[in-house]
């Protein structure tokens, strides 16, 4: 019998024992889909009472960028699959875990660490696999920075750090007055690697996407691919705001949507949900990076799909099928902190519930942030617009507060 059809009963010898390194919004509903299949889950974040560690069956405080307190970690609560669920991670120690046997790591170790660093993916995506991508150069100083804008780049464009996410230390640049703002901006929002910075070109797209992709075991053994609907989404400061299941496409989009989708995963390989981000105008379509894991504007599926991204993931690693079928076209708007506090309220749940077809997650975040991410309304609707003026109507009826 196939090892990955057993599942044992958490907290006896027999436990399946799956980690989550990272334990946000997206690892705690990764966690509670596991738990419904009865897995033992033990989540690990940086700070306390991060909202997967609510959730799971042991909580861990570590910082994921050693790799000795990773390592000793694992080699404690002996994890049989262990999930990244951020890019801040000592990979290099990923890779040694996984080729010692110790775990099987999530998609593969391999593709965490080439999509830790925004040089990696990008490297492998546009010159090894030969998708489109914006025109893109790297630097590791003001003046390497200068000259790759006037030498290839052009304005206006976008410098990020190679190291980042969610839109940190990213900046859009009409002239070369901005350069050194921009520069040192990246250079304060870097999380590990400071001073490196990829600048792109703008690609003047029509709208963006990403394309859910999850690979998983069919009936026979075999990895096959599965194809989400395309969620469109839009982002403000680098961080997403709003998200919908189905976005529209012209036909070739799609195919070609897909076809990148393919090609990249295929590369990266392993089980699991995938976040292919895609900028698409007319009938062209460009390569903009890929998460190995769900993807924050993939919240949509908890209400749009019959098995959510999180559901996906959860089966997949499992090594059991997957149903990527749409239920229905859904939104997502997200919630901010609006305030900086710690153990705030949120009052209007009510108002915000009676908005028909309506769903709230509150992620139980300790602290809030201004621009911190601490909710997401849901709402499904006849069509995509009547789901996210639904979702966006909720969402704002959600109010921090000071408790
Ligand atoms: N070359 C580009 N051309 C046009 N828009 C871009 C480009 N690069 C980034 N953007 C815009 O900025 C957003 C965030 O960029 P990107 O995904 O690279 O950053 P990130 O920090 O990885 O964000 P996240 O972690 O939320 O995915 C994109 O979704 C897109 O809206
Ligand atoms: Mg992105």
């Amino acid at each position: 019998m196939n090892k990955r059809s057993v599942i044992g009963t958490p907290l006896s010898p027999s436990a399946t024992k799956v980690m989550l390194l990272g334990s946000g919004e997206l690892g705690k509903e990764v966690i509670v889909a596991l738990q419904r299949f009865g897995v033992e889950t033990i989540a690990v974040d940086r700070y306390a009472d991060a909202p997967g560690h609510q959730v799971a069956h042991r909580a861990h405080v570590i910082n994921m960028a050693d790799g000795q307190a990773l390592r000793a970690l694992i080699e404690q609560e002996r994890p049989d699959i262990i999930v990244p669920e951020i890019e801040a991670i000592a990979t290099d120690m990923l890779v040694e875990i996984e080729q010692a046997g110790i775990a099987t790591v999530i998609p593969t170790a391999r593709a965490a660490k080439l999509t830790m660093n925004r040089e990696g993916i990008r490297c492998l995506a546009a010159e090894t696999l030969g998708l489109p991508t914006s025109p893109y150069a790297f630097a590791n100083s003001l003046d390497q920075l200068r000259a790759a804008i006037d030498a290839k780049i052009g304005y206006p464009c976008i410098v990020k750090p190679v190291m980042s996410s969610s839109g940190k230390g990213q900046s859009r640049i009409e002239n070369s007055d901005e350069v050194e703002t921009a520069w040192n901006y990246a250079a304060s929002g870097s999380r590990v690697n400071q001073g490196r910075v990829i600048v792109e070109g703008v690609i003047q797209f029509d709208y963006e996407i990403t394309q859910l992709t999850v690979r998983a075991l069919d009936a026979g053994g075999e990895v096959k691919i599965h194809f989400c609907e395309a969620i469109g989404h839009l982002q403000v400061r680098g961080d997403y705001v709003e998200s919908w299941q189905p976005q529209g496409m012209s036909p070739l989009a799609l195919e070609r949507a897909r076809e990148i989708a393919k090609i990249i995963t295929d590369d990266l390989g392993g089980l699991g949900v995938f976040g292919v981000e895609l900028f698409i105008k007319g009938d062209d379509v460009w390569f903009s990076e890929v998460s190995p894991r769900p993807h924050d504007t993939g919240m949509v599926t908890m209400c749009s799909q019959k098995q959510s991204e999180f559901d996906l993931h959860a089966r997949a690693i499992l090594g059991l099928s997957v149903d990527t079928t749409l239920l229905a076209p859904g939104a997502s708007a997200v919630i901010y902190g609006q305030l900086e506090a710690q153990g705030i309220a949120f009052s209007g749940v009510v108002e915000a519930l009676s908005v028909p077809h309506s769903d709230l997650r509150l992620f139980g975040k300790p602290e809030s942030f201004k621009h911190r991410r601490m909710g997401v309304a849901l709402a499904n609707g006849a069509n995509v617009d009547e789901a996210r003026s639904r979702a966006k109507l909720a969402a704002s009826r959600v109010i921090p507060i000071k408790a």
